[in-house]
C-alpha cells in the first residue's frame, strides 16, 4: 500500500486540465493523500530530475518544469505506483495507449502533462522531496 508521487506539469495546469486529471485519478480508485500547487525553482527542478543530468533533454526539461505552477500529489491505494503509471501512459504521448492521460492530453515527449514515480524507491524519495510526513493523510 505504498504511496507514489504524481505531478500535473506546467502544461497541464496552464491548459486547465487539473480537474479532469484529478477526476481520472479518483475514478481509478487511487486516493489523493496530499496535494499542493507550487512553482519549482531552477535549483529544485535540477535536483528533482538529477537522474537525467547530462541527457540531451535535461536543460529544456528543467526550463519547461519551471515555466509555471505545478500540482504535486501524494497518491495512495492498492498498487498505487503501477496504477498511476498505467493511467498516465507511456512517456511519449504518441506511443501511449488510448484512454491514458498522456495519449489524451500530451503534446510532445517533453510536454507530457504528468509525472509519476517509476518504482518503490523513487516513490519514497520523490514524495519526501515535496511533502513532510505530517502533510500526508494516513492510510485508512
Ligand atoms: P517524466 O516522466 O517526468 O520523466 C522525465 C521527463 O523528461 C519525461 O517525463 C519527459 O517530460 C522528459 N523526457 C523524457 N525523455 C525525453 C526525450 N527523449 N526528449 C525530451 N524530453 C524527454
Amino acid at each position: 500500500m505504498a504511496n507514489t508521487l504524481g505531478i500535473i506539469k506546467p502544461d497541464g495546469v496552464r491548459r486547465k486540465l487539473a480537474g479532469k486529471i484529478i477526476s481520472k485519478i479518483e475514478d481509478s480508485g487511487l486516493v489523493v493523500r496530499g496535494i499542493k500547487i507550487l512553482r519549482l525553482s531552477k535549483g529544485q527542478a535540477e535536483k528533482f530530475y538529477a537522474v537525467h543530468e547530462g541527457k540531451p533533454f535535461y536543460s529544456t526539461l528543467v526550463e519547461f518544469m519551471t515555466s509555471g505552477p505545478i500540482i504535486v500529489m501524494v497518491l495512495g491505494g492498492h498498487g498505487s505506483i503501477e496504477k498511476w503509471r498505467e493511467l498516465m501512459g507511456a512517456t511519449d504521448p504518441a506511443k501511449a495507449k488510448y484512454n491514458t492521460i498522456r495519449r489524451e492530453y500530451g503534446t510532445s515527449i517533453e510536454k507530457n502533462v504528468v509525472h509519476g514515480s517509476d518504482g518503490p524507491e523513487t516513490a519514497k524519495t520523490e514524495v519526501a522531496f515535496f511533502f513532510r510526513e505530517d502533510e500526508i493523510l494516513p492510510k485508512e
